[in-house]
């Protein structure tokens, strides 16, 4: 079976990049083993402190930004990180090539349950004139992103991951230590009839998606045609997951109770990278009013509605905005 290495020199990363991919990899691969170690390694409940996004931070959380800050910042490839747990970028060296944003413990209210959680990740050029403190070096188009992937650490630990060059998964080959290729070039179905949504919140969205979900929700007899099955994991990386398995939308839509009309999930840490490999994959994925990519962001931790998934599907669901 393909290794992780071998695919990435054939997608033609260059070999600073297959690099740091491999670094970043290895905190991962410490964050999965920590996982694994649940309620024993006493990373259960909540610490005292919030994140500057104002939720109490998961122990969890807590240790997997430690571990991937620290094999960044000692890494010599990254010049600054942005994290969703850190209120600031933070800079790492002087002379390192790349930007890394990432969202070191996604669902992390999962890890009561001992449900789906993951890491989000993305990699872009650090400009020649960035301050290795400037957040303004962070405020690209995801359209810039170099790579993007996620690793999902489940009953197996796997990678998703894309330098612009399709979307891989790989499984963790733990008697190894190696991530090897299962699912070259996977394909998003372009139909689906399953539909990923927070439905408690129906009554805060706007009227277009108040429509769509009801008009899924009545089923054959409404104006799809057909009957939607329903899955929500509470972990984006686990619905993203499954909607590169076998296809799907999924939706996280502004809701009207916040004034910026921003929606829950990051534009930097979970969307940009998620768009990134469902478009890879064929997909779309879009805010409702345009491609994710394609939005300038104004600060690092800014929030952007959500529409993903299966290209028809989500032209359906956005012909409602028109
Ligand atoms: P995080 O754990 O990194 O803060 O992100 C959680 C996000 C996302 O992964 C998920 O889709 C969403 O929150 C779940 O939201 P609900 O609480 O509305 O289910
Ligand atoms: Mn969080
Ligand atoms: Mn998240
Ligand atoms: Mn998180």
């Amino acid at each position: 079976m393909k290794r992780l290495n071998s695919q990435l020199q054939q997608d033609g990363a260059p070999l600073e990049l297959i690099l740091l991919i491999r670094t970043l990899l290895a905190g991962c691969k410490e964050i999965s083993f920590r996982v694994s170690q649940g309620a024993l390694a006493g990373v259960l409940g909540s610490t005292l402190s919030e994140n500057v996004q104002g939720e109490t931070q998961k122990k969890l959380d807590v240790i997997s930004n430690q571990i991937l800050k620290d094999i960044l910042k000692e890494s010599g490839y990254v010049k600054a990180i942005s994290s969703e747990e850190e209120d600031d970028v933070v800079p790492c060296h002087p002379e390192g090539n790349y930007l890394v944003s990432f969202d070191p413990l996604d669902g992390s209210s999962n890890t009561e349950i001992n449900s789906l959680i993951g890491t989000i990740f993305s990699i872009a050029h650090a400009p020649q004139w960035m301050a290795p403190n400037d957040p303004a070096a962070f405020l690209q188009p995801g359209s810039q992103m170099v790579a993007a992937g996620y690793v999902l650490y489940g009953p197996s630990t796997m990678l998703a991951m894309t330098t612009g060059k399709g979307t891989h998964i790989y499984t963790l080959d733990k008697t190894h230590g190696g991530f090897l290729l299962t699912h070259p070039n996977v394909q998003v179905p372009e139909q689906t009839a399953e539909f990923s949504i927070n439905a408690s919140n129906q009554r805060h969205w706007e009227a277009p998606m108040q429509q769509y979900v009801n008009d899924l929700l009545a089923g054959e007899e409404g104006p799809m045609g057909k009957n939607y099955n329903m899955r929500w994991v509470a972990a984006m990386v686990g619905d993203v997951h499954r909607l590169l398995c076998r296809g799907g939308i999924f939706m996280y839509p502004y809701d009207k109770r916040d004034p910026t009309k921003a929606g829950k999930l990051r534009l930097l840490y979970e969307a940009n990278p998620m768009a990134f490999l469902i478009e890879q994959a064929g997909g779309s994925a879009s805010t409702g009013a345009g491609r994710i990519m394609e939005v300038m962001p104004e600060e690092i931790h800014q929030r952007v509605p959500v529409i993903l998934g299966s290209k028809d599907e989500v032209e359906a669901c956005l012909s409602y905005y028109d």
